[in-house]
């Protein structure tokens, strides 16, 4: 397996890219098995989850294309079967979101049940109860949902939860349902938001859009030809290099992303002491070589401060001014960084689902590994302003999600290196 070296105390500076978000890429993919003509998606991230998606699909017999520039076009008319493998979703839970556009066009999905995972339970349990009330009949056998159902039926969906793939594949298997669907308590994370247009581009007449009170009037067929869609700006990659620069007491400037998706978190980095300045489509932070100050957060879900840039903020805290204190609500399990920085020498009391951090002016570079996405980057971040040598185990996890990491952070002066397996 590859590893990460990173030797602390480079201060970041420089500008970067922002790539295609891997949050709205996975269900935008998934919706093309909706349409009947060629699809094209523009701004996709080179990340582990993509080859996995075109994995899934292409074993379902759909064609799909990719040029140099990332664009995948997709022609899902040649489908040969409707299932999601063990051995795929094991590897990517949000294969999940091939449930929804399955069984809404086709009358038919086999997909694996995500099982456990390193950030808590994760049910799928309101994904497959609310196709049930549109009238699936859903069978759970030897770890597969079998979905079956002539056409889904349009009806009132108040979500217990507020769950992001949720909302994303009970808004898919709705665009072709017969009648109007209102799904009430729905995920409004610009994720979610990305495949709502794009279904309407496709076209879905889908209302609402932004809020927790999605509309969905069905249509027989998603006619619209020639789709070319390209993907938001991922906000999470985003903050992870904002939180870089502000950890290394640097300056950064994002360019081609939407600071408009990252609110809460601006917020938090000004709290910290970040000076930020935004245009419509880049965003730069200073920290004017100061040391951050601790922050306290809560996570929730959009608009509240996101739980996938919680590990970002714990590993900001434990190196800044102060006690900060991070409590996570989203997951009960998403506190697997804080043993790993513990052995770096940082301070952090866990209790329950609340991190108290104490800041310490120095940790210590030591061997550490994660069993998350966001763990992984968390720790890199820490290795950033250790003294010495960081070595990041395990780090597939960081290629699942990071467009390039160590090269975007070489570019910005840190000392990184992959060393191949
Ligand atoms: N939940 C249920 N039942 C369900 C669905 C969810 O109880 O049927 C619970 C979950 O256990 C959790 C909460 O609801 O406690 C929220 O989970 P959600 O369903 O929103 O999470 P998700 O859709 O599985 C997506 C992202 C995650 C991100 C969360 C929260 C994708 C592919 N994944 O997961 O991203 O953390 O929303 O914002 O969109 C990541 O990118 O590193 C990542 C984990």
């Amino acid at each position: 397996m590859d590893k990460l070296i990173i030797t602390g105390g480079a201060q970041l500076s420089g500008e970067l890219r922002i790539s295609g978000a891997k949050n709205a890429a996975l269900p935008i993919l998934a919706a093309t098995l909706l349409s009947e003509n060629p699809v094209t998606i523009g701004n996709i991230p080179h990340l582990h989850d993509i080859t996995t998606t075109m994995q899934l699909l292409g074993q379902m017999g759909i064609q799909l294309t990719i040029d140099e520039k990332m664009n995948i076009e997709v022609h899902s008319s040649t489908i040969t079967k409707y299932e999601a493998p063990y051995e795929l979703v094991k590897t990517m839970r949000a294969s999940i979101l091939v449930l929804g556009p399955l069984l809404s066009r086709f009358g038919e999905a086999h997909v694996s049940l995500p099982g456990g995972c390193a950030i808590g339970s994760r049910p799928v349990d309101i994904h497959i109860d609310s196709l049930i009330k549109m009238g699936a009949d859903i069978q759970v056998e030897a770890g597969y949902i079998h979905a079956k159902v002539k056409r889904l039926k349009g009806c009132r969906l108040v979500l217990d939860k507020v769950t992001v793939t949720g909302t994303e594949n009970l808004l898919m298997a709705a665009v072709l349902a017969e009648g109007t669907t209102i799904l009430e308590n729905a995920a409004k994370e610009p994720e979610v938001s990305d495949l709502a247009h794009f279904l309407n581009a496709m076209g879905a007449k889908i209302t609402g859009i932004d809020t927790d009170i999605l509309t969905i009037e069905g249509v027989d067929k998603l006619d619209k030809k020639e789709i070319h869609y390209n993907i938001i700006p991922d906000r999470i990659e985003t903050g992870t290099y904002l939180v870089a620069a502000a950890i290394t007491r640097g300056r950064v400037k994002l360019k081609d992303t939407r600071p408009d998706t990252l609110d809460a978190v601006l917020e938090k980095l000004k709290e910290a002491g970040a000076d930020i300045t935004s245009g419509d489509d880049w965003i730069e932070l200073d920290m004017h070589g100061k040391r951050p100050k601790a922050v306290t957060l809560r996570t929730a879900p959009y608009p509240a401060f996101p739980t996938d840039m919680q590990a970002q903020f714990t590993a900001m805290n434990i190196v800044a001014e102060g006690v900060g204190i991070i409590t996570e609500t989203v997951f009960e399990n998403r506190f697997m960084h804080v043993q790993e920085m513990q052995r770096m020498g940082a301070n952090i009391q866990l209790e329950s689902n609340t991190a108290i951090c104490t800041g310490s002016e120095k940790i210590t570079g030591a061997p550490v590994m994660a069993t998350d996405l966001r763990a992984s980057a968390s720790l890199v971040i820490a290795g950033l302003v250790a003294e010495g040598e960081t070595l990041v185990d395990r780090i597939y996890h960081i290629d699942r999600g990071y467009d390039h990491i160590e090269e975007k952070l070489s570019q910005l002066g840190a000392t990184i290196r992959r060393i191949p397996r």
